[in-house]
Parts: C-alpha cells; structure tokens; sequence
C-alpha cells in the first residue's frame, strides 16, 4: 500500500520558515489555550531550529507564555550549560529573552543523576504535567523536529534499540564512545502529538529527505514518524527539497 504524501511546504528564504512555523505556533497556541487554558510545545535541539528560536522570542503579540509549557524533545547526557546541552542552546536563543515562568520550562535533567535516572525522571515530569494513567502516552498540542544525515530524529538512530520502545514515554540512548549519550521521547509520545512539524534545511539533508519522502525508506527512525490522529509537515527549504520528485 503507498502511503499517502505527506504534506510537504518548501520555502526559498530562512525567514519564510520561521514565519510560517511562528503562524503555526500562534495559531495551535491560541486554540489549545482557549480550549484547556494551556499550550504544550516539545522543542527539538540541533542547529536547524536556532534561528527559528531567535525569531520567537521577538515576537511582540504573542500569547501569554505563562500559558505555554516547553518541553524538550529530547537531550544529550550533559551539564545543563554544556556547550552540548539543548536546554543551554534554548535558554540563551528563547528563554532568557521571554517571560515564562521557570516552572513551564520541563528540560530533561541530567545533573547527579544516572543516564536510566535521568530518562525516568523525564518521564515522571510528563506523567505529571499531563496527568497520565498507566499506558497513556501525552498529547503534545505541538512537537517540532529535525531530521539528521543520517534519517535520526530526536534522538532516535537508525537500528536503535529506543525505536522498539512501546512502552516509556522517554528513553536513554547509548551511542558510540565519541558521542555523548543521550535522552530522548520515544516514537509513542512523538506519534501522539497532535502537529508535528519537521524542520529540514540545507543541501546536506537533500539525499535523507529524498530516502524518506520519495522513497518511503521504513528504516529510518524519521520515516516511522506517524502522528495517529495529529498531522504531520515537513517545512523545508529549497536546498533540502532539492532530490525530492515533488511531483
Ligand atoms: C538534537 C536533535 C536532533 C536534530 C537533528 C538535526 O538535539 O541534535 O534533537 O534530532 O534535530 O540531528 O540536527 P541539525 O538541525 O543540527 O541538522
């Protein structure tokens, strides 16, 4: 059976993404808040999303940041002001710039505790924050993710053990000795989530994109991402757009 194709929006300009996925926010913000009074957002790390981040926090008419919950999608297993840490890059390109209270900052914490500790910690935060039962998964209003070279999205890397995991809400991820371990939401809560953006650019991620939309390649961790009920973007730039059919 051929999987429908996905929704697909490739862009020309950095400032085309960022406005767009600002749009996005705003609008998915204001509805979630006005249905249930508040708004819950997991935010991915890496490079892509820096100037998105920047973007946001200058903007003037946004909605109460008191209402919104941030949550990362997934960490390394480092100090929180390593050079390293997603929490670090997003308090100094987001938070440091607006008004949120700390305590709707849930950053994955990795501080005297072990790579397993961490992981159950994290999770115990989300079953709080969204009064989970046993065998319920969180419905995120919006998850943003990125795709690396090598079809990785969150911290889930191709053939990992994590992509098997029906049953955490997060996981610990074990890489190789160069690399630092990490903690990362598994493919449950990722495919709950009600708007999944993913956000690719550059000419680098060309072939992956290709691998995962054209060629429909299931062994990619970012080609299992399937929100059940949500919808699922891929908001690109041209570059990055540059191997697809689109067609
Ligand atoms: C991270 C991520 C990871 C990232 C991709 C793409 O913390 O690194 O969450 O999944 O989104 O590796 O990274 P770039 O945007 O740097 O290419």
């Amino acid at each position: 059976m051929k999987v429908r194709r996905p929704n697909i929006r490739v862009f020309d300009q950095k400032d085309e993404i960022s406005d767009f996925i600002i749009r996005m926010w705003n609008e998915i913000s204001r509805s979630a808040i006005q249905s249930k009074g508040i708004f819950s957002v997991a935010l991915s790390g890496g490079k892509t999303p820096i100037d998105l981040y920047y973007k946001l926090s200058g903007v003037k008419e946004m909605l109460p940041w008191d209402r919104m919950h941030i949550f990362l999608v997934d960490e390394r297993f480092v100090p929180t002001d390593h050079n390293e840490s997603n929490y670090r890059m997003l308090k100094e390109t987001l938070f440091d710039h607006v008004s949120i209270p700390k305590g709707n900052i849930h950053f994955i914490p990795t501080e005297r505790l072990t790579l397993q500790a961490s992981a159950m910690a994290y999770e115990e935060d989300l079953k709080k924050f969204f009064r989970l039962s046993k065998d319920q998964f969180p419905e995120f209003d919006l998850l943003l993710l990125g795709i690396g070279e090598d079809g990785h999205t969150a911290s889930l890397f191709p053939g990992a053990p994590a992509l098997n995991d029906q049953e955490h809400l997060v996981a610990p991820v074990f890489l190789d000795e160069m690399r630092h371990p990490r903690i990362t939401l598994t493919l449950p809560v990722i495919n709950n989530a009600k708007q999944i953006l993913f956000l690719v650019t550059g000419k680098n991620k060309a072939s992956v994109l290709r691998k995962i939309i054209d060629k429909e390649d299931v062994s990619l961790p970012a080609s299992m991402v399937h929100p059940r009920k949500g919808s699922l973007i891929f908001v690109i730039n041209r570059e990055a757009s540059s191997q697809l059919s689109l067609s």
